[in-house]
């Protein structure tokens, strides 16, 4: 696909970890950050278009005041590779009172099975332990296999609750996964 990593930006700093994967650290991503967030989050998008609520149409527009916003509201993580940022996921404040939410999980599909997807899921684990959360929720698409495979491994499990993908597509359905804290 042509993928140039993006570069990272001169204000990403708050090391979280990486110690698990070769070379590879995860960064927080700041409100700062909103072009390198963008550069991701379209290729992600782009990538994996059964995996998102969203679509490159619906976000390819939003302006950097939307996506600091954005980067506020959601706390946002990136693995970080030597020559820059291989894959994202972040934590949210979720429907139900006490529960997270992890959405925007994407690692690019060079930088796929060595880890890096644990690592980001275990960054927004440890986001949503130091916050005043029980549980963490998330929505993966039936027949997603490497998806829900890397979830469960990590202590999600299924509610039995479904519901589609995108409002426009009501053949395309997600489940829901969740884990204890
Ligand atoms: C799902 C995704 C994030 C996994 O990222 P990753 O960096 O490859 O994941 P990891 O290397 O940390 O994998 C950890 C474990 O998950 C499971 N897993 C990951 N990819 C798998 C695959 N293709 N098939 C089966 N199991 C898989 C395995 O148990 C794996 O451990 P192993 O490699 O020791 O067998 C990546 O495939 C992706 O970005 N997919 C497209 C976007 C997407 O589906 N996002 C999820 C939205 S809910």
């Amino acid at each position: 696909m042509g993928w140039i990593p993006v570069p990272r930006s001169g204000t990403l700093h708050a090391l979280i970890g990486g110690g698990a994967v070769n070379g590879i650290s995860v960064v927080r991503l700041r409100p700062s950050d909103w072009a390198a967030y963008r550069q991701i989050r379209l290729a992600a998008l782009a990538d994996a278009p059964s995996a998102f609520g969203s679509t490159v149409a619906d976000e390819e527009g939003m302006t950097p005041a939307d996506l600091q916003t954005r980067l506020i509201r959601r706390s946002t993580f990136a693995a970080s590779a030597s020559d820059g940022l291989v894959g994202t996921a972040a934590g949210t404040p979720g429907d139900v009172a006490g529960h997270a939410d992890l959405v925007g999980m994407w690692v690019h599909p060079d930088w796929r099975r060595q880890g890096i997807g644990g690592l980001l899921v275990r960054a927004v684990i440890d986001w949503a332990t130091a916050s005043p959360f029980r549980a963490i929720d998330l929505w993966v698409t039936v027949g997603n296999d490497a998806a829900e495979a890397l979830y469960a491994r990590l202590g999600f499990v299924r509610t039995g609750a479904t519901q589609p993908v995108r409002e426009d597509d009501p053949t395309l359905l997600e489940l829901e996964m969740t884990r204890p804290l």
